[in-house]
């Protein structure tokens, strides 16, 4: 993808044959397959397959130049080619990692070191959006759940009300505030850092920047901000921002729970990359994920993914992922500036189980469209209640069953005549009890879910959204279309402000509501 174009995917002969397969293929209640990658289980049992989709999937890979691609971007490669630069994320977790990372995550520990050995701060604000927010959330959440030493905030809306609340209750004289915004120009993460900065001077904080730190690709933005060079940490230009949790972003984890979270996530990650590189393509957890992906979406149409992991430790599992594929490949035009013509990225959405269960798992089951579903579960729990696990286990595997194999109308007509009903309330009443099955579905099984587990999951779904963007032909790394709404948002702030003339470029809705809303948004 380094400007060279990889052409038109539909116009390939190797795409008219995968599409042939997957249309022939089925879902075969019959059939095992899981592969075990990073020491975590994919269970693709519940996908479309068969031997000729398996040969086409391989070729369609090779046509794409996927080897190639792949190398690319493990070496540091210029893959992102609309903003020019790599997309490097892999190398922050290698295992030996660069000088210029190395000595930066030597800072990092010893400024943790520090604050946990003088007892320091007892409360984190984390400011950040997006990619500099998400992962940290999810990690906090997963291995803080039952309480951090330290209260921690996040905040990320620039609605007011999510600062407010995020500073509420901290005594300013022992919180520090860490902002992690990769261009350190984001309109939320400035608006409220400065809030941040207000609330320590109104304390009477004497040295309110020396309670901040910042985690960003521009030092030097950060230094004229009057945080002190010792409490920058860089980030590079090549981690693009939805990957920039392996970097020092996850200070606030570290600080809430321990250094060794981003160690463990960090080495599954590292194993996955090694998976991803090295394994075949039958066996490479990645890739599979990728094409079963691609025949869910391109060619049985199905228009978004469920994300379903039962644990209630990862419900920011669901936004992580949202952001990861969508800003990812919620793309419509191929490298050479050319429309796609078959859908691509899925729209992507989802809760923990069981709550999933009891709110739109009625709609997977039944309703007129479906969707894919990946189920990811730890096979051993962290508590002491057996029974709880079991029971929950139960749920995910009875969910993914029923997906796969349904429940036919003679099924259901046997189970309400077994009920003891009468003959015409069955027979009318079996067909609301029918289950199409063949509904698609991954299912994830991490031994226990562990730093290094869930280093090795995220890591296992950044290399299916890289793969499905090769075989697309699209840029998964940039986010033109976040860009443009940033733009129309700060003119109309301005207009609200009453500091420049409502435009009369906007639509009769838009400016009819910038009339009616300036009363209440001016300053004061
Ligand atoms: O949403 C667009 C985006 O650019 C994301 O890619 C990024 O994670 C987020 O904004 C925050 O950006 P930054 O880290 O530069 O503040």
């Amino acid at each position: 993808m380094n400007g060279a174009s990889p052409g038109r995917l539909t116009a390939l002969p190797e795409w008219a044959e995968f599409e042939h397969a997957a249309r022939n293929a089925k879902i075969d209640p019959s059939r095992l397959a899981v592969i075990n990658s990073a020491g975590i289980d994919l269970d693709i049992s519940g996908q479309y397959a068969s031997p000729a989709l398996e040969q086409a999937g391989a070729a369609l890979l090779e046509a794409r130049d996927f080897n190639a691609q792949r190398d690319l971007l493990l070496e540091g490669g210029i893959v992102n080619v609309t903003e020019d630069r790599a997309a490097w994320h892999t190398a922050l977790r290698a295992p030996a990692a660069q000088p210029e990372i190395a000595a930066e995550r030597q800072r990092l520990f010893e400024f943790i070191h520090t604050a946990d050995s003088q007892r320091k701060w007892r409360n984190i604000v984390h400011i950040g959006i997006g990619g500099s927010d998400w992962g940290v959330r999810l990690a906090v959440a997963a291995f803080g759940y039952a309480g951090t030493w330290r209260n921690v905030h996040f905040v990320a809306n620039i609605d007011g009300h999510a600062i407010q609340g995020g500073l509420a209750g901290f005594d300013p004289h022992d919180t520090l505030i860490v902002m992690a915004s990769k261009s350190f120009t984001t309109a939320e993460t400035m608006e409220n850092g400065q809030r941040a900065l207000e609330w320590l001077r109104a304390a009477g904080v004497a040295e309110p920047y020396k309670q901040v730190v910042a985690i960003t690709a521009r030092p030097e933005a950060a230094l004229n901000w009057g945080i002190p060079a010792a409490h920058i940490f860089k980030l590079w230009d090549w981690v693009g921002g939805r990957f920039s949790l392996w970097s020092a972003v996850s200070m606030t984890t570290a600080l809430a729970v321990s250094a060794d979270v981003i160690a463990g996530m960090q080495m599954g990650a590292a194993a996955m990359d090694k998976h991803f590189a090295e394994a075949p393509i039958a066996e490479n957890a990645p890739v599979q994920m990728a094409l079963s992906g691609i025949v869910n979406r391109s060619i049985l149409g199905y228009g978004s993914l469920n994300i379903a992991p039962y644990d209630f430790r990862l419900a920011n599992l669901v936004p992580y992922i949202q952001q990861l594929e969508m800003e990812s490949l919620g793309k419509s035009v191929d490298l050479n500036g050319v429309p796609v013509d078959i859908p691509t990225g899925p729209a992507v959405w989802g809760m923990p189980g069981t709550d999933a269960q009891h709110t739109f798992f009625q709609w997977l089951h039944q309703g007129s469209d479906g969707a894919p579903v990946d189920f990811i579960v730890a096979a051993q729990a962290d508590h002491g209640w057996p029974h709880h696990h079991r029971i929950l286990l139960a749920n995910c595997l009875a969910q993914r069953q029923a997906l796969l194999q349904g429940k036919s109308y003679d099924a259901a007509l046997e189970q309400c005549l077994e009920s003891g009903m009468p003959q015409d309330r069955a027979q009318w009443l079996a067909h609301h009890r029918v289950y199409g099955g063949g509904r698609p579905s991954n299912l994830i099984v991490l031994p226990r879910l562990s730093p290094y587990t869930l280093g090795a999951l995220l890591a296992l779904y950044e290399h299916k959204v890289f793969v499905q963007g090769v075989i697309w032909g699209i840029n998964p790394f940039d986010q033109w279309g976040v860009e443009y709404g940033k733009h129309l948002a700060s003119g109309l702030a301005q207009e609200l402000n009453g500091t420049k003339a409502t435009s009369t470029h906007h639509d009769a809705s838009t400016r009819h509501w910038v009339e009616r809303l300036k009363g209440p948004c001016t300053d004061t």
